[in-house]
């Protein structure tokens, strides 16, 4: 009985593998799964992934305007309306693979381009091709950096992006490490993590954090302290904002030595100091060197270990390609003044040598694609101590690179780590210095115009990030001299109050434009965003007036398209939107 049910079942199946039409029903829409999946051996001609590929990068490409075109994919300027989600089902039949295809590219109707002239809101770099390609070569044959078992040499790609960026850093690559995870937050959970178990033990691993320690952090370092403090169970009440300088907005090394010095003659343990390199919008750069002194200085109580200095260098790390720059030679023709700013930039992140650990996105400034991000680490073998677990029932350690008995994750997509391997790769110090110098030279550009327009004034002039902040002010104003009076005095409270409604009107108005997807003065409005809250006035040093702040126009130019036509684009729109605002709201509007 047994035996004929054993031969009819393998009578279901041809000798190639296709199934013969008296199969039962499963076996038949198995077989049409089955085309779904990429062949595992290797054919010269008709290979389905290819096909789709094809077809899909087609039907993205689609998506894209004609030059100059709309700063979105797609030409439908709707808000997405995401509570007809609920209604979604499950298909009830298998459905076709290409119709599936198109259904996946249509997503991407109204997303923002990333790669257009005019796509400028915030820290989101386009992702080179170099990275696309490897990280779609792993949604092929799905690597798994687990452990080498699962993705063997494609476990180099984690491993060789850890020895590269070392040696950025000027760590010694034979005894630091690094691993990538998921976002510049995860990036701040591991150095927490990491942090708590040295200061409070591995058996805090085991009993949990009983200890009120405290991480110091500048007030403008990014909100994601709040996610890893939350998340780990130090508790966000234990964060103390340390006070940033009001013109450089990095952290004050007096108050840190101020609080430091309180902590430690109160027996609390500083579980880590955090420094920003730089801050996500003035590109602040917190002073590592000094942070490390202190850490020496103020020894945490006896039974505790030594405060862990971590350095959120996500949108920093890669102005470290600068130390092979020949500053007196310029070989790539830098400007005077960009010179100088990349000059700057590097003297103060060449400190991050001094960290423990270090976050750095490749999703920020590597221009790779989401998420990419390496968690640095100075003493590997440290972490890899403290964090150890003892090994699974199912898994064995066939090779002798296993992070997932340390790591948080389980699995680990290869996405990242061959997005950002390829990056490095790719780029080499020449081409991460000419996007990021180049990058510069736009912005340079763009404040030299905002100077020679009366009516608008760059309000981060001493920044030397990307970013470009300005404020619009109304027709014949003249916007230096009314912005120092309406950051000075209190007296032009008022004035700064309707100055920063103007700033969020034509911000708005700019974002219709935008999001309309139409030709306004003839042209095709950029992407930009908005600071409310800037900076606080002068008079308003401890933040008692949440008014009294400075708003402010952004330029984040992210991407490689982005040229001095579209500055010019932007600053003439900008000044559209005021005149436009300044007829609505004036007296005689609608009369
Ligand atoms: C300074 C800084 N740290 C951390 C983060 C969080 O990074 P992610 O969005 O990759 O989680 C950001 C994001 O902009 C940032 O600017």
């Amino acid at each position: 009985m047994l035996e004929e049910r054993v031969s009819e079942f393998a009578g279901w199946w041809q000798d190639d593998g296709a199934v013969h039409t008296h199969a039962p029903a499963w076996a038949q829409v198995r077989a049409d799964v089955q085309q779904a999946f990429p062949s595992p051996y290797s054919s010269t001609s008709n290979d389905p992934l290819a096909r789709l590929v094809g077809i899909s990068i087609q039907l993205l490409d689609n998506l894209k305007p004609t030059a100059p075109g709309r700063a979105f994919l797609g030409n439908d300027p709707s808000t997405p309306d995401y509570s007809r989600a609920t209604q979604a089902t499950l298909p009830e039949k298998l459905q076709l693979l290409d119709r599936v295809v198109v259904e996946s590219a249509q997503l991407f109707q109204g997303m923002p381009q990333w790669n257009h002239p005019l796509t400028m809101p915030n820290v989101i770099p386009p992702a080179n091709l170099a990275a696309i390609v490897a990280a779609m070569m792993t949604e092929v044959f799905s690597p798994n950096i687990i452990e080498g078992e699962y993705s063997w040499n494609v476990e180099f790609s984690e491993l060789e992006s850890a020895a590269m960026v070392a040696k950025l850093i000027g760590w010694d690559a034979e005894t630091a490490g690094g691993l990538y995870t998921f976002g510049g937050s995860g990036c701040y959970l591991y150095g927490l993590k990491y942090a708590l178990t040295q200061v409070l033990g591995a058996q805090s691993r085991h009993g949990g954090i009983r200890t009120n320690g405290k991480l110091l952090v500048s007030q403008q370092g990014h909100y994601c302290k709040l996610n890893a403090t939350d998340w780990t169970g130090l508790g966000m009440d234990n964060i103390i904002a340390i006070e940033t300088d009001p013109d450089t907005n990095a952290m004050s090394a007096d108050h840190l030595e101020w609080v430091m010095s309180k902590l430690y003659n109160q027996n609390i343990p500083v579980i880590s100091v955090v420094c920003t390199i730089g801050t996500t919008d003035a590109f602040a750069i917190d002073p590592v060197a000094k942070a490390r002194a202190l850490i020496e200085r103020y020894p945490n109580p006896p039974g505790y270990g030594k405060a862990f200095l971590y350095c959120d260098a996500v949108i920093g790390w890669s102005w470290l390609t600068f130390a092979k720059y020949d500053f007196q030679a310029n070989p790539l023709g830098f400007s005077p003044e960009v010179l100088t700013a990349i000059a700057a930039n590097y003297t103060a992140i060449q400190d991050v040598i001094y960290a423990d650990a270090i976050g750095c996105d490749f999703h920020k400034v590597g221009w790779a694609p989401y998420n990419c991000s390496l968690f640095m680490m100075k003493d590997y073998a440290a972490f890899q101590n403290l964090m150890r677990r003892p090994g699974s029932d199912y898994l064995q350690e066939r090779t002798s690179y296993n992070p997932g008995l340390y790591t948080l994750e389980v699995s680990r997509s290869a996405a990242y780590s061959m997005a950002g391997w390829a990056t490095l790769k790719f780029l080499g110090y020449e081409g991460l210095q000419a996007i990021l110098g180049g990058i510069l030279e736009i912005q340079t550009h763009l404040r030299h115009s905002l100077t020679l327009e009366p009516t608008t004034v760059c309000v981060n002039a001493d920044d030397n990030g990307f970013v470009t902040l300005f404020r619009v002010y109304p027709s014949g104003v003249d916007a230096t001299a009314q912005y120092q009076r309406e950051l000075t005095d209190p007296a032009a409270r008022d004035q700064l109050y309707a100055n920063n409604q103007l700033q969020e009107a034509i911000a708005n108005k700019l974002w219709n434009w935008f999001r309309d997807g139409q030709l306004h003065y003839g042209e095709y409005a950029p992407y930009i965003s908005y600071s409310t809250g800037f900076r606080p006035t002068e008079y308003n040093a401890d933040g008692s007036d949440p008014k009294a702040v400075i708003y402010a126009l952004k330029a984040f130019p992210m991407n490689l398209n982005i040229t001095p036509a579209s500055m010019a684009t932007l600053l003439r729109l900008a000044l559209a939107a005021r005149t436009e605002i300044e007829a609505e709201t004036s007296p005689c509007a609608g009369v």
